[in-house]
């Protein structure tokens, strides 16, 4: 989607846009092959936020799951089977959400163009949408992505930071993508819009160190509003991350976290390395939006190519929730069959008569 506003990535990110293009992911991928995909998604897109705008968080987070789990190749919007669980019911993705809308984008692009556009660069193209539907940049992005065929649920704890996680987790888990501490601090400034389950904080609140305490880092007054939101053992309340702002993709995080406002312990691990807080505090006055959102762009297309599969790997998925059936056997493997059947069916009978 190229519009008067769309971030181009900079100079100084040459370098290491270049070393990723290994992916082989290309812009304007689909420019012949379904001409429309990208405004099918942006229109299909700009209806549903406009009804329910609770769901740009979540689509956002999708592709963030989606990549650090296997690479960015859609494994995250496949079900469980009957031998398997899948990655989206690992007890870490519970809150995961958003799936109807992934699947219904694509129900229009098969539509559109049969058995094209890969549910991988839906979800990248949902969450670039997303993003710039809530105020934050416009952005280009490459594509070609392929969808993955396996996913499984115990490979998520080994690549999902908790939100318990500390600076040195963050930073651990960040660099196994070949990201840095930059990334993981302007990755994180993805948390100014969307929601969270209060199960996701609220051991900070009533029991974190297992004595019934709560998080003396968290500030006072904001553990008040949040007790007043989420009660002991509470589950299912859905809470804004960034408060007043959650639908607004800005850097107002930054100045949450500066002030012992960060939801998660791991959004407030973000004050304990020198690179994360410098950029933290660099953002709490800050006078206009291009640094961030520049920051971002150039994050988030590296974050999108993390073990992308193209050219003959993988496959486009027919429904995003279920890797294609087998192909039936071809006519000509038929016609073989049939030969090879009669050749046997004429020996047998010339035999029977020796
Ligand atoms: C740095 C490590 C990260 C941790 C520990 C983390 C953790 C979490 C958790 C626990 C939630 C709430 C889930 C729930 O209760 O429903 C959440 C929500 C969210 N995360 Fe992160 N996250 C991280 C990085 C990211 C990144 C890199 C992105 C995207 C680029 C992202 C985007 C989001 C969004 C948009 C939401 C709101 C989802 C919604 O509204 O349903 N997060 N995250």
């Amino acid at each position: 989607m190229t519009s008067s506003n769309t971030i181009s990535l900079r100079a100084r990110d040459f370098g290491r846009y270049s070393r990723l293009s290994e992916a082989h992911t290309v812009y304007g991928f689909y420019n012949t092959s379904c001409p429309h995909a990208e405004h099918i998604i942006r229109d299909e897109l700009t209806s549903i936020l406009a009804k329910s705008p609770d769901l740009a968080g979540p689509l956002l987070r999708l592709h963030f799951v989606d990549c650090f789990v296997g690479g960015c190749e859609a494994s995250i919007l496949l079900n469980s089977t009957a031998n398997n669980t899948a990655e989206k019911d690992a007890a870490a993705n519970v809150g995961l959400r958003g799936f109807d809308v992934i699947d219904g984008i694509k129900a229009k692009l098969e539509e559109a163009c049969p058995g094209i556009v890969s549910c991988a660069d839906i979800i990248a193209l949902a969450a670039r949408d997303s993003v710039f539907l809530t105020n934050g940049p416009d952005y280009n992005i490459t594509l070609g992505r392929r969808d993955g065929n396996t996913s499984s649920a115990s490979d998520v704890i080994n690549n999902i930071p908790l939100p318990t996680a500390t600076i040195d987790d963050l930073k651990t888990f960040f660099a196994k993508k070949n990201l840095t501490a930059k990334d993981l601090v302007v990755l994180s400034g993805a948390h100014t819009i969307g929601k969270s389950h209060c199960s996701s904080f609220s051991d900070r609140l009533y029991n974190f160190t297992g004595k019934g305490d709560m998080d003396p880092t968290l500030d006072a007054n904001y553990t008040t509003v949040l007790k007043s939101q989420c009660k002991p053992k509470d589950i299912g309340t859905l809470v804004e991350m960034d408060p007043n702002s959650s639908s607004t993709f800005d850097f107002s995080y930054y100045a949450q976290v500066s002030r012992g406002r960060g939801l998660f312990v791991s959004d407030e691990a973000l004050l304990n390395d020198t690179v994360t807080k410098a950029y933290v505090e660099g953002h709490v006055n800050a006078t206009n939006k291009e640094e961030f959102f520049n920051d971002f762009v150039t994050s988030m297309v590296t974050m999108g190519k993390i073990g992308a599969l193209t050219h003959h790997s993988g496959e486009i998925r027919k429904v995003c929730s279920a890797v294609n059936p087998p192909p039936p056997p071809s006519s000509a493997a038929t016609r073989i069959d049939v030969f090879y059947c009669f050749i046997s069916g004429l020996f047998l009978l010339m035999f029977s008569f020796f």
